[in-house]
């Protein structure tokens, strides 16, 4: 079924691609700042530059997660939104927070706290518009008929996310202190409850693209929910190393995070494992090579180039050098970014009812995207290497080595124009698809597989003996 206030999802999609635009011009910024290339210096600095780049991804990928939340929601809970109405004031409002936020990075005080540089005043807004948000999407989901495992996971990480972000509101005068939480913030989140985001947004894509029954698919979930727990919450400790705390954390730190890739292991296992298993082939290719590219490339980007600084030994040498740069892109592409473009193909078919499954530009701009992102990841990382081995090794002086390593910055701006070439295709897809339509959302039988689309190995359902007529739930 589909329900017409699944609508509202569009306008949030449409939002995330707007501020994740910007992202990526930040970041070009930056790019040939590194090369020397510093026309703009005057008016947006490098700090302002990362500043907004790095603010703007958390913004634009909690947008898609809302996004995602109102599409799945309803449609997991059988019943239409709450309210329709006040779901667009509180899109408004983001964007409206999100917009001074950003005007707001280029004349104000600069904080150094990456990733909540939003000034504090404004995060008052903040809180009450994700209270909006939650209101109107746990009161969807209590109203509902049906209140499924995967429905339950995405709405606890987003509740939970919303809960971490206040210890970041606190105001501390101890530099100590206020590093500390933090990472009650960016930790808990990337590596705990923004887990449950995507573990609940992976488990929808599965169930509706593979066809794998609910029950096998969500019995995965519990297992990838208990690993994040199991890991992530103490796994805070490998930023708690150095910063002035108790020693302790290097024993506690380092074991439980060399334990977290177990949970992106698992979420990659799933999902290969369920396109595997399902025997029903849904149309939306595109949709699904997000879906367990996601799962994949996360596994990488978190799990492996996360355990690859993990350990107190290494972390002494790399912390806060490009390595962490090669890293948090690699793993915010894998695990979140390309979460949130996957339901967005998913959506958008459904949404306006065109159909334009496996378009070249949707194609290309997978894997342009990926394989630029890919390229960004390893210059990163090279640069990132000769940076601890002269800065930290050799003891050369920073800017000395920040001249050195300057060339591996055209590689990166290459890669990056590649990147960006997938994602101006991606973009140029959702401008195609349309506006989302009413027609589209009303009648059982629409966005879901009629009985002719459904394949079963290689006939079409038509040309076979059996006719499947479930749809693929
Ligand atoms: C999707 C999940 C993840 C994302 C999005 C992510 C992203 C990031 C980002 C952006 C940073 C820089 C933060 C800052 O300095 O403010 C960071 C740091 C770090 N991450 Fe991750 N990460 C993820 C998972 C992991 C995992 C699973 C591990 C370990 C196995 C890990 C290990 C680390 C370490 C050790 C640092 C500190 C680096 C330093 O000392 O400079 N990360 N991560
Ligand atoms: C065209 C694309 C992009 C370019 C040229 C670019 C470039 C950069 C640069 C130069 C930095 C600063 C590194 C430093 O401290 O010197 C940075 C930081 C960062 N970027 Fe990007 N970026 C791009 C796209 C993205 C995307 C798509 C994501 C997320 C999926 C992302 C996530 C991040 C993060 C998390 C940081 C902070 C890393 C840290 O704390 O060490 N960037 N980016
Ligand atoms: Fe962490």
């Amino acid at each position: 079924m589909k329900y017409k206030s699944q609508k509202v999802a569009y306008w949030f999609f449409g939002l995330c691609m707007l501020l994740f635009s910007l992202q990526i011009v930040y970041g070009f910024i930056m790019g040939f700042d590194r090369i020397g290339i510093q026309g703009l210096h005057e008016i947006i600095p490098f700090n302002v530059a990362r500043a907004v780049h790095t603010n703007l991804l958390v913004v634009w990928l909690l947008t898609g997660f809302m996004g995602a939340a109102y599409y799945i929601i309803p449609e997991e809970a059988q019943h239409e939104l709450i309210s329709v109405k006040w779901a667009y004031v509180q899109l408004i409002s983001l964007a409206v927070v999100g917009v001074v936020a950003i005007v707001g990075f280029h004349f104000n005080h600069w904080e150094g706290r990456k990733f909540l540089e939003i000034p504090r005043e404004l995060d008052y807004l903040v809180v009450v518009n994700v209270l909006l948000f939650l209101f109107l999407i746990i009161g969807t989901l209590y109203k509902g008929k049906q209140k499924t495992t995967t429905a339950i996971v995405l709405v606890m990480g987003l509740f939970f996310a919303a809960l971490l972000y206040i210890p970041g509101m606190i105001w501390f005068d101890s530099q100590v202190m206020d590093s500390f939480f933090r990472w009650w913030v960016v930790h808990l989140w990337v590596e705990g409850v923004w887990e449950l985001i995507m573990g609940g947004i992976l488990s929808f894509l599965l169930i509706k693209l593979t066809g794998v029954d609910r029950e096998v698919i969500e019995k995965w979930l519990y297992v990838i929910v208990g690993l994040t727990f199991l890991s992530g919450v103490l796994g805070t400790g490998h930023h708690y190393y150095y910063i002035g705390v108790n020693k302790i954390w290097l024993i506690v730190g380092g074991i439980f995070s060399a334990l977290e890739p177990l949970a992106f292991l698992a979420m990659a296992l799933f999902a290969v494992n369920m396109y595997r298993k399902g025997e029903k082939s849904h149309p939306n290719k595109i949709a699904l090579f997000w879906t367990i590219g996601a799962s994949i490339v996360s596994f990488v980007g978190a799990g492996l180039l996360g355990f690859a600084h993990t350990l107190p030994q290494t972390n002494l040498y790399t912390h806060g050098t490009l390595v962490t740069a090669m890293h948090g892109h690699y793993a915010f592409w894998g695990a979140y970014a390309m979460i949130v473009l996957a339901i967005i193909s998913y959506a958008l078919p459904n949404l306006t009812g065109r159909k334009r499954y496996n378009s070249t530009q949707g194609n290309m701009a997978f894997w342009l995207s990926n394989i630029g992102m890919l390229g960004m990841t390893v210059a990163f990382g090279v640069a990132g290497v000769v940076q601890v081995y002269m800065e930290r090794k050799l003891k050369m002086d920073f800017m000395d080595v920040q001249n050195e390593i300057s060339i591996h910055f055209v590689v990166l701006l290459i890669c990056a124009t590649m990147f960006t070439t997938g994602i101006a295709l991606f973009i140029y897809d959702f401008v195609k698809y349309g506006r989302p339509t009413d027609e589209a959302l009303e009648g059982p039988q629409n966005g879901n597989l009629s009985s002719s689309e459904i394949k079963i190995g290689r006939y079409p359902a038509s040309k076979q003996k059996i006719t499947i007529s479930e749809e693929i739930n």
